[in-house]
């Protein structure tokens, strides 16, 4: 018996989320950030001066640690934390938080939790691998690091936070290589997953692509 949840994998800065997003209101169905819980995390972990190798003061964290998403904003406790997750501050220290197998542990509980009833679309990097083996449909989305790096530059100048090219383009390489090659739940495309490069395609058409695979299927 497969879970109604819908799988979205992939690396840093494909769309996942915005994708997400858009296939979880064409279905009418829930949709979790999962890179938000471990960011939310990361900025917890902050916030409590608490260093990785400090595994008591780490622990202490995550038994207090109260991350909710309502709507599309991230909670930590009843502080919208939506924008703190998202500066560059949070941005590096997430991969080593995200790399900690307790934090892991901790945090895919949650999400098992959570979409535990299905109608779920859930994004991440270990979700068709790790957290819900059995989703009846799993998509891991690619694309170059070029265009990765190309729309996450145009972004960033429409937000009025510009960076050069080179920069994030450096960034999202490094983060490709800590998500790949970490020994925790790396990121990989689980052999059932069907993959999607959405280089020269929009979002309307990776949407439609991901609905209709899901029906092909449901
Ligand atoms: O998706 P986003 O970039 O917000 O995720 C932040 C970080 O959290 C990623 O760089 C990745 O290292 C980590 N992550 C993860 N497992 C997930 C989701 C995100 O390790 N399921």
């Amino acid at each position: 018996q497969k879970l109604p949840v819908i799988a979205l994998d992939g690396p840093s800065g494909v769309g996942k989320s915005t994708t997400a997003k858009a296939v979880a209101k064409a279905l009418g169905w829930q949709y979790l950030d999962t890179g938000a819980m471990y960011r939310a995390t990361a900025l917890a972990l902050r916030r409590a001066g608490a260093s990785l190798e400090d595994r008591e003061a780490v622990e202490r964290v995550l038994g207090a640690l109260r991350i909710s998403q309502r709507g599309t904003r991230e909670f930590l406790g009843d502080e919208d934390v939506s924008d703190a997750i998202r500066t560059p501050d949070v941005s590096r220290m997430v991969t080593p938080v995200s790399a900690d197998a307790r934090v892991r542990e901790v945090l895919v509980e949650q999400q098992r939790a959570l979409a535990r009833e299905g109608g779920w679309v859930v994004d991440g990097r270990d979700i068709g691998t790790v957290v819900f083996p059995d989703a009846c449909c799993k998509v891991f989305l690619t694309a170059s690091v070029e265009v990765r790096a190309r729309r996450r530059t145009l972004e960033l100048e429409a937000k009025g936070t510009p960076q050069p090219f080179a920069e994030v383009a450096s960034d999202i390489e490094r983060r490709d290589h800590a998500d790949s090659t970490r020994a925790v739940a790396p990121l990989r495309r689980a052999e059932d997953a069907v993959e999607l490069d959405s280089g020269d395609l929009d979002l309307d058409q990776v949407v439609a692509w991901i609905v209709d695979l899901h029906r092909g299927r449901g």
